[in-house]
């Protein structure tokens, strides 16, 4: 971000600040000494998330509930005139997607097309927007790890929207609108992380673990998933507010890590004695993932820095000191 930004500059706004990755991001760019706008309707969000944030920062921390295919959120960006817009809300929940799609789009779809109508209405630079490796369906082993060129049909209507959306901000760029960056994440895990939602596994993992309950394996925990770290996640947020302009990247580690060696692995770490109930297979499921990330090395100066045993380890330090997964 611009130097000349820091402090008294122009705000940047965050939705879905009182999320997971969105509350690690206005951490982050509170650190940073920007003054930032925070929504989000709390639909799946908490504003324990940002307690920290409201009472360290509070006078370059602003926040409003708020829905942001409503009216309320051209409001907040006109008083506020942030410089750029990280686009986090939405709906996250795959299996909600399936059993719900009109909502699932009109929070994905509606929502982003609400946030870009209120960015080029006030004259926002940029929208950084948080895209998910969910939207590119599954990848044959000889592809992997899958870099920006793989574009395969999502899965489901969660990944659909996701995807979907990138095309507005193509189009709203093409009509005066803000240009634009799309960040497809891999699986972030992280503190304040719930364990609903997408990419839970590490959060429901440490919780039953930290209660001493069964940990169920569906499948044969062979499966892999690439485990990005939310600071890691962050950073390339950051990053993104002053580079790689109208394109998309993957952010994600590279490296497969499988079910069964993060259930070994947190084991270990949270001295949980049992053995894990293992279920079928639940249908859907992308059976192996990991992400090319050179692209965003080359182009935003990004790559991941925390090992998964310091990210682990860190997620595990606020669990057990929150209590929050317990
Ligand atoms: N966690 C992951 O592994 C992952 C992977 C890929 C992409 N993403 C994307 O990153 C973003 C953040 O995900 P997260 O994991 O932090 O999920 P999260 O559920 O913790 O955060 C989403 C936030 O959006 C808010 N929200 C939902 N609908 C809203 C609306 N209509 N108006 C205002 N706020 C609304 C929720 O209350 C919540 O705080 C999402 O866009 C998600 O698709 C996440």
């Amino acid at each position: 971000m611009r130097a000349d930004d820091a402090g008294s500059g122009r705000a940047v706004l965050v939705t879905g600040a009182a999320g997971f990755i969105g509350s690690n991001l206005v951490s982050r760019l509170l650190e940073d000494g920007r003054r930032v706008v925070g929504v989000d309707d709390l639909s799946t969000g908490s504003l324990r998330n940002l307690g920290e944030a409201r009472e360290a920062h509070a006078g370059r921390f602003s926040f409003d509930r708020l829905d942001v295919r409503r009216g309320g959120l051209d409001a907040v960006v006109a008083r506020h005139r942030p410089e750029v817009i990280f686009h986090l809300a939405a709906q996250v929940d795959v299996r909600r997607s399936v059993e719900d799609p009109l909502h699932d789009a009109e929070v994905n779809v509606l929502g982003t097309i609400a946030v870009l109508e209120a960015a080029r209405r006030h004259g926002v630079r940029k929208l950084v927007y948080a895209s998910s490796i969910g939207s590119y369906g599954e990848p044959d082993e000889a592809q992997l790890p899958v870099d920006e060129s793989f574009t395969t049909p999502a899965l489901s209507p969660y990944g659909a929207s996701k995807r979907v959306a990138i095309d507005y901000l193509r189009t709203y760029e093409a009509l005066g609108g803000p240009t634009w960056t799309a960040l497809t994440l891999g699986n972030v895990y992280g503190p304040k992380q719930t364990t609903s939602g997408e990419g839970g596994v590490v959060a429901t993992f440490i919780g039953r673990m930290l209660q001493g309950a069964p940990v169920t394996i569906y499948g044969d925990g062979e499966q892999s998933r690439d485990l990005v770290f939310v600071d890691d996640v962050v950073h390339a947020f950051v990053l993104a507010a002053d580079r790689g302009d109208r394109e998309r990247y993957t952010i994600g580690t590279g490296t497969r890590t499988t079910v069964n060696q993060l259930f070994t692995a947190l084991a270990a770490a949270t001295g949980y004695p049992h053995d894990p109930v293992r279920e079928p297979a639940r249908a859907g499921e992308v059976r192996h993932s990991s992400l090319d990330s050179r692209r965003a090395g080359r182009d935003l100066g990004w790559k991941p820095w925390t090992t998964l045993e310091e990210g682990l380890a860190a997620t595990l330090r606020w669990a057990s000191g929150s209590g929050a997964l317990t």
